[in-house]
This record gives structure tokens, C-alpha cells and sequence, in this order.
């Protein structure tokens, strides 16, 4: 069936990949009129606008002015004030998305674009040009629609995603950001292993959350506990070691290296400028949505994310070359393993990936840069075979590899890297 669709559909391929994108969206809004039910089911973002600009990113997959420094949400605007979930919405594993989800910087809904991904991580987080649209890039391309640029930030919305609102997208399901082994995997900070609930990777898990705050205070000089690098490489460390021991399908994989970026989200793009960057216990309830333990309870419980109040962004941009620095501390504080268990307590290390080598980022004792690893960024997603299990492969088609390739080759010449896909 899926061979069918992509046969049939092949001239649009060609099409969507040979003409620019105002083009796509002249024929996307036509689309729409004829297939009215999934697409206007979509509530669009909220754009900035002139009494509220933000990091001046328009939604149109464009850079804003790369600046920081300012509240979000800005006081007065409704638009991007927080509202819960409409009945229906998608949420996801992500604390940063379901965050600007429930501000409006990204569709209320939960079914987003690649150009509204880009433009909310610049105006809310202030995260670099270059990081949002790898990061959007990855999130349309593996759980998402290429033609459509769609994404959902949780479940399965394949009839909301999919060009011409098909129950099967272009390349088969797409099955949003709660995918497993995509780009969401094993040992998440407060998320379940796939395998260890049922598939439940996605919902907020209390416990955990309690985990991490008693590690972090237990490396914290102070009273109330730093979420900071030293604390959550420390926590990071103990969910792979628990992983590896209690999932018997536990995966690190090269895409692991991402595990450790989101991480550094909660000390490099969560605190705010007003409260001196400080990555406290009070700023990462409110973006994890964790909610105080009931009297002698141990799990926190979880409402809906949002803003802190009174919150300001980083006043710098978050750059590629920064988060793979923060990659790189956090793996040397407590280096480990890749690869995966192939039974109980059987595990076999990833023989070479890239940088990765005998199982460990760097090899045996090589040095690597933070640069090395921003290659590996790249490399991990814009390759056409990558491990995604101990035995298997993911093997990316052709139509999405050189989607991947026209999105991050400029950014990766930037970095230096070579962008090799059809290896
Ligand atoms: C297009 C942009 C983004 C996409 C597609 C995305 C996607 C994801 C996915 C799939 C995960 C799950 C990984 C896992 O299995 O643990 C995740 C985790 C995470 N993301 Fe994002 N993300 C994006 C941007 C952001 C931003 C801007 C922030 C912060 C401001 C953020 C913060 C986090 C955090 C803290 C986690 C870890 C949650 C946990 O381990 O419990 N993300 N993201
Ligand atoms: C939350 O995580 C803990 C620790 O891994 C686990 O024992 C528990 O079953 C999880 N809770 C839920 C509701 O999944
Ligand atoms: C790694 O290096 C150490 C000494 O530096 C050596 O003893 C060990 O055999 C090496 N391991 C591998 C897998 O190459």
C-alpha cells in the first residue's frame, strides 16, 4: 500500500522538490479548499506581530534578529498567553513544544510546520538560527510530512499531517514525535522507556521527575536544587545505567547524542534573564508542568506546561556548536557505552559510526572536539542507513534524504562538516 502511494505520488515528489516553496503553498491553500475536513481543522500559530515582535522570526522558515533578552510571553499579548490544550490537541515528549503549544507559538492543536518550528524557537527560547531548523528539520523529516512540511508533536495525525489529508502519508504513517527509535529514545529525563510502558514514551512521568531533582540537589550547594550541566550529566548517567539494567530492549544509539542536548535545554534555553539564568527547581516545574508531591508522596504530579511568570529568554542565541559542546561535557563527565541490549542483561556496544568507535564517542582515548560532534549531529540524521537497533537499520528514502540534504547543507558547510548521503 505504501508502494502504491508513493508511485502514484511520485510526480508530486519531483514537484514539491523541484519548485520553491511559495509555490508549495499556493498549492497547499488550493488543496485545502479541495480537501477542507483535516486541513482547516489546523489552528495556525500566532505570528508576531508589530506591537509585539519578539525575536522578529516571521513565520516563513526565515532568521530573525537573533537577539534575546525579552519577556515571554510580552505582557498584553493575549495571543501567546497561555491557554490549556483544546480538546483533541496533540502533546507530546517534548517540554519545549508542548510549552510554546500552549502559548500559541506553535499551533494550539499540536500539528505544526517546519516554518512555525523555526520561527517560535527563535522568538520564545531564543535558540540559533542554525539549531532550529536542524531540530525542525528532524522533526518534520522523521515523525512528519516533507510536501506538507507537518509535523504532530505527539501521537499518530497522519489524516492532519499528510498531503491531500490521506490516512497514509507519502512515505507511510507518520506518526508524530511519540515515535520510537526516530528521534525520541531510551533513557529520557522524565519520559518512560518505549518498551518499559506499553509504548507510553511520551507522558510526563513524575517519579522520574523526583529522580532528577533529588540527583541534581544532591550535587547542589544550595538549598534549593540547580538543574545545571554537573547535576543532569549526573542524572543522565544514572537513567542510562537504569535503562540498560531494567529495559532488555534498550537502544544508545548514534541519535543518543541528541539525548544529551535536549538535556542541556533545561539549564541552557528554560532559565530566564530576569532570575540570573539560574536553572531552578520553580522554572523547571513550570516547563515540565510538575506539580508539587501530595504529603508523603515521592511523584510530583503534572498539569499542562507554560512559561514561568514574569520570564525572560537568553539574551545570546543557542548555537549548533554550543549544544554539541554541552553534548560533549556531559558524556565526558560520566562517559558510557553506545549500543543496546540484545536480551536481560546482554549487551552488545556499537561497533563505528562516525566518531562513535568500540562502542564509546572518540573512540579509546581519542580526543574529539565539540566540533566533531556538531558533525555527528548532522551525519546521524542525513545519512541513508543509520542503526536504530543493535541489528537493525533505519534506511531513509531518497525523497527524504535530499529533503534533509536542501534544508541542512548550508548549515553544514557552515560548521565544516561534509553532508555525505548517498554513501
Ligand atoms: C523543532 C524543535 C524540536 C523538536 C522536533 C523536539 C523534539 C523532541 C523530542 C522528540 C524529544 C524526546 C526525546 C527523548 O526521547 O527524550 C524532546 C525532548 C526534549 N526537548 Fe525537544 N524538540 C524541539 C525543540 C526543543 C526546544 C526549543 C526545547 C527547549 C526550549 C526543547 C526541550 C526538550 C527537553 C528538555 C527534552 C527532554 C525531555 C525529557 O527527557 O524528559 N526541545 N524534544
Ligand atoms: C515512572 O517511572 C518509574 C521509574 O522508572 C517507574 O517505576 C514507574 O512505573 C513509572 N510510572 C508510570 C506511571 O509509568
Ligand atoms: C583502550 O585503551 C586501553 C589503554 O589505553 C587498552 O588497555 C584497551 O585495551 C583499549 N580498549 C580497546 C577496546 O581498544
Amino acid at each position: 500500500m505504501a508502494r502504491f502511494n508513493l508511485l502514484a505520488l511520485l510526480p508530486w515528489i519531483t514537484f514539491a522538490l523541484a519548485f520553491p516553496r511559495p509555490l508549495m503553498n499556493t498549492l497547499s491553500k488550493r488543496r485545502a479548499v479541495l480537501q477542507p475536513g483535516a486541513r482547516l481543522s489546523r489552528r495556525a500559530a500566532a505570528p508576531p506581530t508589530a506591537q509585539f515582535p519578539y525575536g522578529g522570526a516571521k513565520i516563513d522558515g526565515l532568521p530573525g534578529s537573533q537577539q534575546g533578552g525579552f519577556q515571554v510571553p510580552a505582557p498584553g499579548d493575549t495571543a501567546h498567553a497561555f491557554q490549556s490544550p483544546p480538546a483533541g490537541a496533540e502533546r507530546g515528549p517534548c517540554p519545549g513544544l508542548n510549552t510554546m503549544a500552549n502559548h500559541g507559538f506553535i499551533s494550539r492543536d499540536g500539528i505544526t510546520t517546519f516554518d512555525e518550528l523555526v520561527a517560535a524557537q527563535q522568538n520564545a527560547f531564543n535558540i540559533a538560527y542554525d539549531l532550529a531548523v536542524l531540530l525542525a528539520t528532524l522533526g518534520v523529516a522523521l515523525d512528519g510530512d516533507i510536501i506538507t512540511e507537518k509535523v504532530s508533536i505527539g501521537g499518530d495525525a497522519t489524516a492532519k499531517t499528510a498531503a491531500l489529508g490521506a490516512l497514509q502519508g507519502l512515505l507511510g504513517p507518520e506518526g508524530g514525535l511519540d515515535t520510537h527509535n526516530t528521534f525520541e529514545a531510551d533513557t529520557s529525563l522524565t519520559r518512560n522507556d518505549f518498551f518499559l510502558a506499553n509504548g507510553d514514551d511520551y507522558s510526563f512521568n513524575g517519579t522520574l521527575f523526583a529522580m532528577m531533582t533529588e540527583t541534581v540537589a544532591s550535587t547542589s550547594s544550595t538549598d534549593d536544587p540547580l538543574y545545571d550541566r554537573t547535576g543532569i550529566a549526573l542524572y543522565r548517567f544514572q537513567r542510562y545505567q537504569q535503562s540498560r539494567a531494567e529495559n532488555e530492549h534498550f537502544y544508545f544509539g548514534p541519535k543518543a547524542t541528541h539525548i544529551y542536548g535536549a538535556a542541556s535545554f533545561l539549564y541552557q534555553a528554560f532559565p530566564s534573564q530576569a532570575n540570573n539564568l539560574k536553572p531552578d527547581k520553580a522554572t523547571m516545574m513550570s516547563f515540565f508542568g510538575a506539580v508539587e508531591p501530595a504529603a508523603g508522596e515521592f511523584a510530583f504530579g503534572f498539569q499542562p506546561e507554560r512559561f514561568p511568570d514574569n520570564w525572560f529568554n537568553r539574551e545570546t542565541p543557542y548555537t549548533i556548536l554550543e549544544i554539541a559542546t554541552e553534548i560533549l561535557a556531559q558524556y565526558l563527565a560520566h562517559p558510557v557505552l553506545f549500543g543496546g541490549n540484545v536480551g536481560p542483561d546482554d549487551f552488545d556496544a556499537l561497533g563505528a559510526f562516525g566518531i562513535i568507535s568500540n562502542g564509546q564517542l572518540g573512540g579509546n582515548g581519542s580526543t574529539i572536539s565539540a566540533n566533531d560532534v556538531a558533525c555527528l549531529l548532522f551525519q546521524v540524521f542525513a545519512t541513508e542507513a543509520v542503526p536504530d537497533s543493535v541489528s537493525g537499520l533505519l534506511t531513509l528514502p531518497i525523497e527524504l534524504l535530499n529533503w534533509i540534504t536542501g534544508k541542512l547543507l548550508p548549515l553544514s558547510q557552515g560548521l565544516g562538516c561534509p553532508l555525505a548521503t548517498n554513501s
